[in-house]
């Protein structure tokens, strides 16, 4: 499994995730996508979106203001309710998530013991005096304080004057968008229940204890769908928002399969009943095993008619459905996958990275999913001096980046180009040679035809330029590399040297 660093340092690298404000020492928790991290994120939300909203009939869309009016968050219960118990340090002034200190192994100053301090292990106490953590875990010396609860919610002003009654908030989760437009969607579109609404957005969360790179920052971006069920109705005997629950946690699950994550590195977890959040009955988080340990990485909570009736009593706006079959109107009932484009990519990279030998040296391949890698294509020309190879490889790049992001690369020898890219996932690399385009002085004409390397085999065809864009339909349309090869003759293995 790779580590957090090795991944940070890669990211940093090779244009995936930049530290925010780098050259003013950088700023905590938030993180600047470089070029291929922003082609990755929009691949992440593609990929949702068109199987969440686009493929379905029961879904759509929906894009509210980050900006919502002060009494959304009363009525959601985000000003009551979401805090963490923190504490702080009286000496160093560092602030810790109180469930979190406990994780920690921590530094104790042992009065039965003259000697230096040593290390307690996470949750146990001293073995020589009894103690348990007192101190910072950070400096080791200060008290710590009490738990206190401490808000999350980012609060920002409206308007010119900083007073209580232009004080707002930056949302803390899209979800709230959803059930205060559950009307405007609801007449517009003059659905029927069960259906859902779904939003990709920026959040903001004043997290306590940040880090572990873009696993939890305080601005990320969530994907979320609300699916509204009638709560009068079953399926297969079973209510309907249970169904429709675990409905919608064995397709989020699949999903994650579906582009590539192993099956060994997820799981589901239920919450237990001291856990749930004040609004949910039943919550199941997808987890991925990250290097830190297994983690969540998408929640699914039944949200139940909570939200809606919170809102109808806060707003004094009812936000019914009427069944027309039953003659009645009915609060429905919120089945709520959850996810966040940041921990889905972080997931994504940590699972595609591999390491390998061939021949003596070593390979860094992220084997992304095509369809999750940043790149498509690589073309690349054999020399970069022959003004013709160069000129048919610039041209077959711009055909192909019109359907697919494709990149062209002259930088170094084929090698090193080849490593490149299999370092940042690129299923495919296209090779223009002598071979393609002859040699004009000596009266040889090209074949016509470039050579594509498998990234994941490292294997060879030779494919007529002219059929380029077919093979690339058949390969990023889902076709296995082989039978695509087969149609193709001369194919050999990546020479692994610089033929240059
Ligand atoms: N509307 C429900 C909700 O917001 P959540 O479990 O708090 O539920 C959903 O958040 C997802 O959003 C998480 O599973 C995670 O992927 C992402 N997320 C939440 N807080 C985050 C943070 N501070 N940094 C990065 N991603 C976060």
């Amino acid at each position: 499994m790779v580590d957090m660093d090795t991944l940070v340092s890669l990211c940093k690298r090779r244009g995936f995730v930049f530290q925010s404000s780098e050259i003013y020492g950088g700023l905590g928790s938030a993180w600047d996508y470089g070029p291929l991290g922003v082609e990755m994120r929009r691949n992440i939300r593609h990929l949702w979106w068109r199987d969440v909203v686009r493929l379905r009939r029961d879904v759509v869309g929906l894009e509210a203001a980050v900006l919502m009016h002060p009494r959304v968050w009363e009525a959601s219960g985000h000003l009551e309710r979401f805090s963490d118990p923190m504490i702080d340090c009286k000496a160093c002034k560092r602030r810790f998530r109180a469930d979190h200190l406990d994780e920690r192994p921590w530094l104790h100053y042992c009065p039965a013991k003259k000697d230096s301090p040593f290390e307690i292990p996470a949750g146990a106490a001293c073995r020589h005096c009894g103690a348990r953590r007192t101190l910072c875990p950070e400096c080791g010396r200060g008290e710590l304080t009490e738990p206190r609860q401490f808000n999350m919610m980012l609060k920002t002003f409206l308007g010119p004057v900083e007073e209580a009654a232009a004080a707002t908030y930056l949302r803390p989760e899209t979800a709230q968008g959803m059930f205060v437009n559950f009307e405007n969607v609801l007449q517009s579109t003059r659905r029927k229940l069960p259906f859902g609404i779904a939003q990709i957005g920026r959040s903001f969360r004043n997290e306590i204890t940040p880090g572990n790179f873009i696993f939890r920052t305080r601005e990320f971006e969530q994907m979320e769908l609300e699916f509204f069920v009638n709560p009068l109705e079953t399926i297969d005997g079973r209510p309907a928002d249970e169904w429709w629950h675990q409905h919608w946690i064995n397709a989020r699950l699949g999903w994650y399969l579906r582009y590539g994550i192993r099956a060994d590195n997820l799981r589901l977890r239920e919450h237990a009943k001291e856990e749930l959040a004040h609004y949910s009955k039943r919550t199941v988080d997808i987890e991925y095993r990250f290097s830190i340990g297994w983690s969540e990485l998408e929640g699914i909570a039944n949200r139940t008619d909570y939200d809606l009736k919170r809102h109808a009593e806060v707003s004094g706006h009812a936000l019914t459905y009427f069944d027309d079959e039953r003659k009645t109107h009915v609060v429905p009932f919120v089945v709520e996958p959850a996810a966040g484009v940041d921990r889905t990519l972080l997931a994504f990279l940590a699972d595609a990275y591999h390491t390998e030998e061939v021949r003596g040296e070593k390979r860094v391949v992220l084997r992304f999913h095509p369809e999750i890698a940043p790149v498509k294509i690589a073309v690349l020309p054999l020399l970069r001096k022959r003004d013709d190879i160069v000129a048919s490889a610039r041209e077959a790049r711009d055909r192909l980046a019109r359907r697919w992001v494709s990149a062209y690369d002259d930088t170094a020898a084929i090698g090193r180009l080849y490593r490149r890219q299999d370092e940042v996932g690129t299923p495919y690399c296209v090779t223009v040679d002598v071979q393609t385009v002859g040699d004009p002085g000596q009266g040889e004409a090209g074949d016509g035809k470039v050579t594509i390397r498998d990234r994941d085999s490292m294997t060879q065809a030779r494919v007529p330029i002219a059929e380029l864009e077919g093979a690339f339909e058949r390969l990023l349309g889902g076709a296995p590399w082989a039978p695509v090869a087969a149609a193709y003759p001369t194919q050999s293995t990546d020479p692994g040297v610089d033929p240059a």
